[in-house]
This record gives structure tokens, sequence and C-alpha cells, in this order.
């Protein structure tokens, strides 16, 4: 098979290379120099549209509309754009089975060789499977997943053929609270089954979630806590019809949807990278410890300087800056200029039903402050928190907030104001962020 060359090849063709598409385009490249190779078969998208606007009854979120970067507020980079105007080659539906590094060439599925100067590795994550554990009988239809396009079909095509019924949703953390939401929009009855005491124990704090857990409730959604579904039951044409739940407990079930956490794809890299913390370890720039190859988005470990560590982060924002970042710093290194190191602050946030939180910065310490009405029958719920360690704030958390609330509270995570009292904090709330 034929063996094409480009000067620079993206490797994964999600949120993180539609940002360095904008990006190059932004510094200048010429024609036939990038390609993104892709698994996917259609361009890059905002993946956060898939567990929220693709899946609403009416007026669903459909391609080209969330093509990279609407998300960011940059242009919508759709097929054509990629074609005429960033003159980049798409390379989709091809799957890439082996890298080899030291002689710059990358492998398709189909059998391709494409070789590069310069690797952009953005490959993501893949979901973790009940069937990785042997859960019996995980391998039922309708016992879906969600990271790309074609498992956001899967649950459509199921939200049709079960009308009305019922849906167990395994797992408590983003995915889990997301897609809960969404299919009880679409009027199944949804049951969340998670392990933990509260949902979103990653982030969320046992005040902050009993907010989210009793809203959810009063939607109708149900909620089981300190238990995991051991085992599924199936008809005879092969379609999901109970769970198994570890404390004895049998829920029926015609549509099962599992998020129980992502693994960074890297293992295409073994062996050739050094690595952190399950991802690829870079430096400032997301070069990797190879030259010429660098690593972004969910896949990358990198200094977080704000903290002084190294970390791996597995959300949007950091997937479009750090592709900014990469991309920024190969144009630099090619006139011998240099740009700053990365700086990033830790933002995250969710959207649900009517309600959407934004979190930045750290969610550590040994005390944390609620502040703000969270009472999840209010008309209008808007409450926070703060995570305080050392005497300083270096995380803060708010549900419902306005675009200048949130700045605010982003701030605060930036600055680090020191806290002399706990109660006046909980008291000023929101107010405290706002004087920062
Ligand atoms: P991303 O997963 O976007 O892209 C990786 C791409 O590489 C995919 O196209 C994949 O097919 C391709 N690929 C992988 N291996 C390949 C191979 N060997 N050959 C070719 N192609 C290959 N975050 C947030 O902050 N707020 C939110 O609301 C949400 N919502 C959300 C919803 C859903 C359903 C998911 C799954 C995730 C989110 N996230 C989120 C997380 C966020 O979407 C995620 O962090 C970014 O998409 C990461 O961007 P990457 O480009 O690193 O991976
Ligand atoms: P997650 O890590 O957020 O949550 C996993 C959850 O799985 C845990 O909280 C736990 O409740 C549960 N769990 C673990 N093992 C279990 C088991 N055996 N049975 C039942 N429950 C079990 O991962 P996710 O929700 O699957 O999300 C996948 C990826 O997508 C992550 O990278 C996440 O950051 C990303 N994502 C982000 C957003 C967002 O930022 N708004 C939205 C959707 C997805």
């Amino acid at each position: 098979m034929a063996e094409k060359h480009f000067k620079y090849v993206i490797v994964g063709g999600g949120v993180a290379a539609g940002y360095a598409a904008q990006e190059f385009s932004k510094q200048g490249i010429n024609p036939g120099e990038l390609a993104i190779i892709s698994k996917e078969a259609v361009a890059p998208y905002e993946r956060p549209a898939l567990s929220k606007a693709y899946l609403f009854p009416q007026g669903a979120a459909r391609l080209p509309g969330f093509h990279c970067c609407v998300g960011g507020g940059g242009e919508r980079l759709s097929p054509e754009w990629y074609a005429e105007k960033g003159r980049i080659e798409l390379i989709l539906s091809t799957e890439i089975v082996k890298a080899d590094l030291s002689s710059k060439s990358l492998t398709s599925a189909a059998g391709a060789t494409f070789t590069y100067n310069i690797l952009i590795i953005a490959t993501g994550s893949s979901t973790i499977k009940l069937t990785d554990f042997g859960v019996q009988g995980a391998d039922a239809n309708n016992i879906l997943y969600l990271r790309e396009i074609d498992d956001a079909d899967k649950i459509v095509a199921a939200i049709q053929a079960k009308k009305d019924g019922k849906a167990i949703v395994v797992g408590g953390g983003y995915i889990g609270l997301e897609i809960s939401a969404v299919l009880r929009l679409n009027n199944l009855d949804v049951t969340m089954v998670y392990p933990e005491p509260w949902c979103m124990p990653r982030l969320f704090t046992a005040g902050i979630a009993a907010f989210y857990e009793g809203y959810y409730a009063n939607k109708g959604v149900k909620i089981v806590k300190g238990t995991v579904a051991v085992g599924f039951d199936s008809d005879t044409s092969g379609d999901v019809t109970t769970v198994k739940l570890k404390d004895g407990r049998v829920l029926d079930a015609d549509i099962v949807v599992v998020g129980v956490g992502g693994r960074p794809l890297t293992s295409l890299f073994k062996g050739q990278v050094a690595e952190e913390k399950g991802g690829i370890k870079t430096d400032s720039f997301f070069q990797t410890s190879v030259p010429g190859v660098y690593a972004v988005g969910d896949v990358a470990t990198f200094p977080m300087k704000l903290y002084g560590d190294m970390r791996r982060v597995e959300h949007v924002d950091h997937a479009r800056k750090s592709a900014e970042q990469a991309v920024k710093a190969i144009k630099a290194s090619e006139e011998a200029k240099s740009i700053d190191e990365y700086d990033y602050l830790p933002y995250f946030y969710s959207r649900s039903f009517d309600l959407s939180w934004q979190f930045y910065g750290d969610n550590v310490g040994e005390e944390t402050v609620l502040f703000g009405d969270s009472d999840p029958a209010s008309a209008k719920p808007k409450f926070g928190s703060y995570w305080i360690k050392d005497g300083k704030i270096y995380g803060a958390f708010l549900e419902g907030g306005s675009a200048d609330e949130n700045k605010a509270i982003a701030k605060v995570a930036r600055v680090q104001p020191a806290v002399s009292d706990k109660n006046v904090l909980a008291q000023e709330g929101l107010q405290f962020a706002c004087k920062i």
C-alpha cells in the first residue's frame, strides 16, 4: 500500500485535534502539510454535546452543528473547511494500529503507512467496559456506553425502540449524572446505581452531592447507592431484561447505560515514550520524551505550574488549550522563538436538566465551606463551595452562576486568597469571590 508523508500528523480526531487544526490555520500552514487521522467517520466535534443536546427529545443537536470549535467560541470547522479553507487532509474512518516513533511512521488497520516530521498524539480516552471485569451477561444487547458519536446513535436508537421503558444507569460520575438526566427528559423510568455514598465523589463534597441527588429525585430519577452491577439477564433475542446488584436486588431494565470511567489511549506508544500517572509525560509545551512528538488532551500528563506537580486532565477546556499550546510551541520552535509555559487553571463544568455548574482550581484541603441556597426544591437554586488548604482557598464551585459570577470564582481559585474565618466566608459566600 502507498505511503503518505506529511510535515505534521495529528493522530486522533477529537476535541484536541479540532482545536489544533484551528491553531495551525491561525499560525499559517501550507496545503498538504497537515493531516488528521481519525478512527471516527466525522470531522472533529465538541464531544460534550453527546451526553447533552445530542440526546434531547426535541431539537436535538446534530452534525454539522457542533463541529469544533463552536464550543470554545471559534469558527465551526466543517468537513468543507478542512478541504477548502484549512487545506488540511482529514483522513477519517482510519484507525492507527501501529506507531513506530523511531522511524516516524504510523500504520493503519487497512495497512496504509503515514510518515511525518512532527507528530501530535490526540487519541483521548476509551471507556472502561463491564466486560473488562468479566461481569456476567454484560455483553447483552442494549447495554450501552458513551464516548463517540456512534455510541450516541446507539443510545438514540435504544431510546426510540424502548419508548417509556426502564433505564438503569451504572455509574455516578459525569456520564452517570448527565445521561440519567437526559434519559429522564426522554420519559424513561431511570434508576442510577453506583458504589459510593454519594454521586461524583471525585469532585463533589457530601453537601454538593446532596443537592444534585435531591434535585434528581424530584425529577423522578431513582438512586441506588453503595452497590454495583454484578450480572445481567437477557431474553431470547439477547436484549437485556434485568440488572443484578451485589446487594441482592434485581432491577428490570430495557436499556442500561454504563459510565464507570475512562482510560487514556496510550497503548500505541507503550515503551516508546515516557509515561507518568497513566498518561504520556510531557513538558509545559506538550512535547513528550521523544523530540518532535507531542501529546495533548486526555492522554497528556503535564506540569501543572500552579500546583507544582504533574497531572492528567480529562476535560474539554484542557483538551482545547493544550492543543493550542502545542501548536504554538511547534510553530515558535520553527522560528527559534519561545512561548510562555502552560499555566493552567483547572476548569470543569457540567449541565443537566436546568442546572449548570462550574468548578475552578483544586478540590483539596482539610476544610470545605458550602454557601448559598442548596435546597433542591428551590425555584432558582444558587449555591457553591470553597475548598480550603493551609488557610487559603484552592478550589471554588458554583451552581447557577452568571458569567460574571463564574469569572469571580475562577479568579478566587487562581489568586488563592487567605481565609481568616470560615463562618464569615460561609455567610459572605459568592460576595467573597466578587470582591477579589
Ligand atoms: P477525544 O476523545 O475528544 O478524541 C480522541 C479521538 O482520537 C477520537 O476521535 C478517537 O476516535 C480517536 N482515536 C483514538 N485512537 C485512535 C487511533 N488509534 N487511530 C485513530 N484515531 C484514534 N468535558 C468537560 O469539560 N465538560 C463536559 O461537559 C464534557 N462532556 C463530555 C461528554 C462525553 C459524552 C464525553 C465522552 C466526554 C465529555 N467531556 C467533557 C470530556 C471531554 O470531551 C474530553 O476530555 C475531550 O474530548 C478530550 O479530548 P481529546 O481530543 O483528548 O480526546
Ligand atoms: P467518572 O470517573 O466521572 O465516573 C465513574 C464513576 O463510575 C464513579 O464515580 C463510580 O460511581 C462509578 N463506578 C466505578 N466502578 C463502578 C462499578 N463497577 N459499578 C458501578 N459504578 C461504578 O467517569 P465517567 O462518568 O464514565 O466519564 C468518562 C470520561 O468522560 C471521564 O474522562 C470524564 O471526565 C468524561 N466526561 C466528562 C464530562 C464533564 O466534564 N462534564 C461529562 C461526561 C464525560
